[in-house]
């Protein structure tokens, strides 16, 4: 088993306190209505186009982790991703728009969860009250950059900004020398644009888990342990549950899987390790993550902090606060994850009657054969 220092652990968790904005992040980032827009690369680059932005943990993961943090009003421009591109709304009111020139629109709140398709316009606006967070998981480690709509790239070259073939943002206004046409990233064409893939609402819709679209079910072989039962409720994929009647809403390939864990007030999941990369978002603070065989290692989550658990290292997840806790729960690949837990709860779940399948979910243990057939 891999064991992780603490001096590890305290690496790889990145409090909300340590996220840092860059707001120079994009091309149209001079337009007024969007040049208060702070962008956050938390897991790996994202879709960044500046150099000067912080990323607090580059380590590839298979997947990208940032946010967008803007008042009232503000707007992120029509945009094209490669990769997925997930909306996990955590504070505020986003109006997300879709479509060659944003004719759709959902409305986020927090806890909702959208996923846009690929090859597609996509933009937001914060349409609450106040400041609004919204953190976004991009697929693969190589996002392969963004494609702005024509008329933002035609409209920044008023403000001094192009966007070069290698997607670097070029400040004409701040010294960069003007680039010749073939050396930015052209305004998409009209035919171009006319040959992307339109979808409605209704199709939009199945693409989006709000907070009531969630399925909460006990999630792990020790659901019937003192102080377990922790609950899942799949959001995207085939992610770490055991419960076989779970199957997450969106369920096209991302390069990820993510679910909703919740854990009632001293509730825990019991020691399990992993294969995968597997990255935690609290929406609430007071989740302690134990790891190691002795859980002498330790990390206190706080509200919004995002950590990262390596593959093979024990890990245990306990809600040490008074309220309910819901975290998001990100593993990296698009196969079913299997959690292995420690053989003492295998064997304390198997004294309550569970036993895990072939398969590797939970199902009474009175009903599983022993099949013999199979070579040691
Ligand atoms: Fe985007």
């Amino acid at each position: 088993m891999t064991q992780i220092s603490q001096a590890d652990a305290d690496a790889r968790h990145v409090k909300r306190s340590d996220y840092q904005s860059c707001t120079v992040a994009f091309i149209d980032c001079k337009k007024p209505g969007s040049h208060l827009k702070q962008n956050y690369s938390i897991i790996g680059p994202g879709v960044t186009s500046s150099t000067e932005q912080v990323i607090n943990l580059p380590e590839a993961h298979g997947f990208n982790i940032g946010a967008a943090a803007m008042p009232t009003g503000i707007t992120n421009n029509l945009h094209i991703h490669f990769t997925a591109e997930v909306f996990m709304v955590y504070e505020g009111e986003y109006t997300f728009r879709w479509g060659s020139n944003g004719e759709n629109e959902f409305v986020g709140r927090p806890g909702d969860i959208l996923s846009i398709p690929t090859w597609i316009f996509r933009g937001f606006t914060n349409t609450g009250e106040g400041e609004g967070w919204v953190f976004t998981t991009l697929g693969g480690d190589n996002t392969g950059g963004v494609i702005f709509h024509p008329d933002i790239i035609r409209e920044a070259a008023d403000y001094g900004l192009y966007i070069s073939k290698n997607n670097v943002l070029i400040d004409s206004q701040n010294g960069d020398p003007v680039p010749t046409e073939d050396q930015c990233i052209a305004p998409m064409a009209d035919d171009d644009v006319a040959k992307l893939r339109s979808y409605t609402p209704e199709e939009m819709r199945e693409r989006v888990v709000t907070t009531d679209d969630r399925d909460f079910r006990p999630a792990f072989i020790d659901m019937a342990l003192e102080g377990c039962g922790a609950e899942i409720a799949p959001v995207i994929g085939h992610g770490i549950t055991q419960n076989r009647d779970h199957t997450a809403r969106i369920r096209n390939p991302h390069g990820f899987s993510m679910e909703w864990l919740r854990l009632q007030p001293g509730q825990s999941v019991s020691a399990f390790t992993l294969s995968e990369k597997m990255v935690v978002i609290p929406r609430e603070g007071g989740v302690r993550l134990a790891l190691n065989e002795t859980g002498d290692v330790s990390v206190d989550l706080g509200a919004w902090d995002t950590c990262s658990v390596p593959s093979g290292v024990l890990r245990s997840l306990q809600n040490v606060s008074a309220a309910p806790v819901e975290v998001l729960v990100v593993v990296s690949g698009d196969q079913q994850k299997r959690p292995r837990f420690r053989s003492d709860v295998i064997e304390a779940a198997f004294a309550h009657g569970y036993a895990l399948d072939a398969q590797g979910y939970v199902a009474s243990a009175h009903l599983i054969p022993n099949y013999g057939m199979v070579a040691e």
